[in-house]
């Protein structure tokens, strides 16, 4: 399945109602349309200064636990037949987990049609990469905040760039063996590190990249890094945007970024965006960690996802949703860490 054909197929359609009516339809005949999100640890091994990990209050309280690895069948059993995604990753590292193959084995064996790993890369060596390879994985996607050594290793502290570069390396020999998987960059860029994305190929051309993301700084925590405008490089924006645009196209890679970085960052530091999907975040992002199962009344391991489905009259709420308007549906108010994009 080519989830990024599916996406843009979804960005076509700019009507909510429309796509309420299609959720609620794969909803009553019991399809795929989950994009499971899944943090099997919540620790990270790196103190990004852009992240909530450099928020030493927010990381006491919120980031503890391990999922065990004898839980891993019976969280398949609850809604892994309802995914269209599994993703590996969602808001800290997963290369932590060491059953991540064995997750991947069991997702394929409910047949999740498309598996993804977010991470920073560093802790892989050349077997896991294999390993996670043929267990089944589609797509790699590895975070990155500087193009060069200095910024690469000052925004993400304790990050190791040679380390980054080599297992890169790791998955574009990989990948000659395994033309299905697929190399995702997420560029999460600020007025100090956007610049350098113009020599971005100058850099990374030798790598087999598929996908590229940027992804404006959000407020996502009380991190170190705290400049969160983006207003000083709203002008340079689009010509870099372009730029990268037309050099993705030669390489065949898909870009993801959004049209315009222009936000009113009184309000908030959510970028515009035409897309309506983000209304339907509610009822198809599904994250899942060792402390919380999607929603706050759904106990996983007591209840199915039909039968809490039924006592929340689900369908009955999708149903209604293609009748009300947009000001009456609730918004998620910040960016999912996974936010709509445009694509080029
Ligand atoms: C929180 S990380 C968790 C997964 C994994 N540790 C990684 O870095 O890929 C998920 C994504 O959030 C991005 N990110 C970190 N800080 C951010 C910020 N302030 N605004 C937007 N995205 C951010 C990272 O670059 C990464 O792509
Ligand atoms: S962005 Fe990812 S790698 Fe960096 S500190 Fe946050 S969770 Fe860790």
């Amino acid at each position: 399945m080519d989830i990024y054909k599916l996406l843009k197929f979804n960005h076509k359609i700019k009507n909510h109602r429309i796509k309420f009516f299609g959720l609620w339809l794969l909803s009553i005949l019991n399809k795929r349309y989950l994009a499971i999100q899944f943090d099997p640890v919540l620790a990270c091994n790196l103190r990004c200064k852009m992240c909530y990990f450099t928020d030493d209050e927010y990381v006491k309280t919120n980031m503890k636990g391990i999922f065990k690895e004898s839980d891993l069948e019976d969280l398949a059993k609850v809604n892994f037949k309802n995914a269209l995604k599994l993703q590996i990753g969602c808001g800290a590292e997963p290369t932590l987990f060491k059953h991540n193959v064995k997750l991947i084995e069991i997702a394929k064996t409910f047949k999740v049609p498309y598996i993804s790993m977010v991470t920073n890369g560093n802790l892989l060596n050349n077997q896991d990469i294999i390993d996670l390879s043929q267990a089944g994985l589609n797509e790699f996607i590895f975070s990155m905040h500087g193009v060069f050594k200095e910024t690469y290793e000052d925004l993400m502290d304790k990050g190791n760039y040679e380390t980054f570069h080599e297992v890169l390396g790791f998955i574009s020999e990989e990948k000659k063996k395994n033309p299905n998987l697929l190399l995702r960059i997420n560029y999460t860029f600020n007025v100090d590190n956007f610049h350098e994305l113009k020599e971005f190929f100058k850099v990374y051309d030798k790598y087999s990249i598929d996908i590229i993301q940027l992804r404006p700084i959000d407020k996502i925590g009380e991190t170190t890094y705290n400049n969160f405008s983006l207003k000083a490089i709203e002008k340079d924006y689009e010509e870099i945007n372009s730029l990268l645009k037309k050099e993705s196209a030669k390489r065949n890679i898909t870009l993801l970024s959004p049209k315009t970085i222009s936000r009113n960052e009184e309000e908030s530091f959510k970028v515009k965006t035409e897309n309506d999907s983000s209304y339907l975040l509610p009822y198809t992002y599904c994250y899942v960690s060792p402390k919380f199962y999607w929603k706050d009344d759904f106990d996983w391991k007591t209840e199915s996802f039909g039968s809490w489905q039924k006592r929340n009259s689900w369908n009955k709420i999708l149903f209604k949703n293609i009748f009300l308007s947009k000001k009456d549906l609730k918004k998620p108010n910040r960016n999912m860490l996974n936010y709509s994009v445009e694509i080029n």
